[in-house]
């Protein structure tokens, strides 16, 4: 009877830890795949079948997540700049009887600003289902969930009659990267006035413009680029340098700008109006090596309201944007620099003009993002 016992209970474990193998198999694979969802899902019940703290399923479930959850998420909620600005935008746009989309719900903050403003409701949808249920919860949590509807879609899926009960008065939305377009808010919000919002509706932001500023700096450089290392010639390592910006703060390098901060592009998003790309004459304000172009954004989201990560925001979440340039740029004071700049509405990339020929590359793969 005993040795029956042991053996039932033994079979009964062993198919559990087989269980338990397969699914972490299938979910590695799944990552493997770049298929995040499954792989976090797979995880999750492989979790939950051994019952306790297994660190390995625990930190594979906590990759798959961060991939479709990114980290900077904690450090956005809690930029007080960021949220004091959007708080009085809102403020200042939002009207009782108003109805509101929000665009990337997140945790619901600005959604929650939005009711608090006065708005009659707000629709809000975010493209990660987790998100989006996480989200159902807090509008629970702060007693909002009958005047708040959140889609669990993206944007360009919404659809008025079905997700929205008519075109919204005000679209709010924060979907901006450290260079502003990263994060897919022009092709968003152009999709939104086109088929979700009154064609006299309120935007937050109305307008943002990419600022540039020419940056002399060696320790900027070593972070995309390697020559001589301990009298090696390392340099064919060169090819694999990043022709893309990556996100730092600018502080934190010894760095010598080259000239003021020049606007590289101005976008209307009440009515779409972007240049695709532009030459910029830059006025030289020192002499020196120009080793990088630093970007950064100014959004206008109401009259009298501004956020910006420029450099002299300490503490923005989103840092600046560093393009290093393939070649120095050899900068005279009182002289001018022309730069190529361009976007395809999702990157920026910066090339330094010589002879009427542009240099450096062409777009990478690389998502430098925030934080
Ligand atoms: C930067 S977070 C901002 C969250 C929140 N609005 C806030 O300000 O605290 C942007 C969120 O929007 C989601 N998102 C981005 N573009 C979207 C789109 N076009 N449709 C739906 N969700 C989107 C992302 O998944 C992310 O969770």
């Amino acid at each position: 009877m005993t040795s029956t016992v042991e053996l039932s209970n033994g079979t009964a474990d062993e198919m559990s830890a087989y269980r338990t193998e397969s699914l972490l198999e299938h979910g590695t694979e799944a990552m493997g795949r770049g298929d995040y969802s499954t792989a976090a899902t797979m995880f999750a019940i492989a979790g939950g079948s051994v019952g306790h703290g297994y660190d390995r399923q625990r930190v594979l479930y906590n990759r798959a997540i961060r991939n479709l959850i990114p980290r900077w998420h904690y450090a956005m909620l809690n930029d007080d700049a960021r949220n004091a600005a959007y708080r009085d935008a809102i403020r200042h746009m939002v009207r009782p009887g108003d109805l509101v989309l929000d665009i990337g719900t997140g945790a619901g903050l600005l959604s929650l600003l939005a009711i608090e403003a006065g708005a009659e409701a707000v629709v809000t949808c975010e493209m990660e289902p987790r998100l989006a249920d996480v989200a159902r919860q807090i509008m629970i949590n702060n007693k909002v969930q009958s005047k708040v509807t959140v889609v669990s879609t993206v944007s360009t899926d919404l659809r008025v009659g079905v997700d929205l009960p008519r075109r919204a008065d005000v679209l709010v939305t924060e979907i901006f990267d450290c260079a502003l377009f990263g994060e897919g808010a022009v092709p968003a919000i152009r999709h939104a006035r086109r088929d979700l919002l009154r064609p006299d509706a309120r935007i937050i932001p109305g307008r943002a413009r990419v600022l540039g500023q020419l940056i002399e700096s060696e320790e900027l450089l070593a972070h995309n680029s390697v020559s001589e290392v301990l009298g090696f010639d390392l340099s064919p390592f060169q090819r694999f340098r990043s022709i893309e910006y990556f996100s730092t703060y600018l502080s934190r390098y010894r760095h010598r700008p080259l000239s003021d901060p020049f606007v590289m592009f101005d976008v209307d998003f009440r009515t779409g109006e972007l240049a695709r790309e532009r030459r910029v004459s830059v006025p030289v304000t020192a002499t020196g090596d120009c080793h990088a172009v630093a970007m950064w954004f100014d959004l206008d989201l109401a009259s009298g309201v501004t956020l910006s990560n420029s450099p002299d925001q300490v503490g923005t979440h989103w840092r600046q944007a560093v393009q290093t340039l393939e070649r120095p740029v050899t900068c005279q004071a009182s002289g001018s620099v022309d730069l190529l700049v361009a976007h395809d509405e999702e990157r920026v990339l910066v090339r330094g003009v010589e002879d009427g020929r542009p240099r450096d590359g062409q777009h990478a793969g690389e998502r430098p993002g925030r934080g």
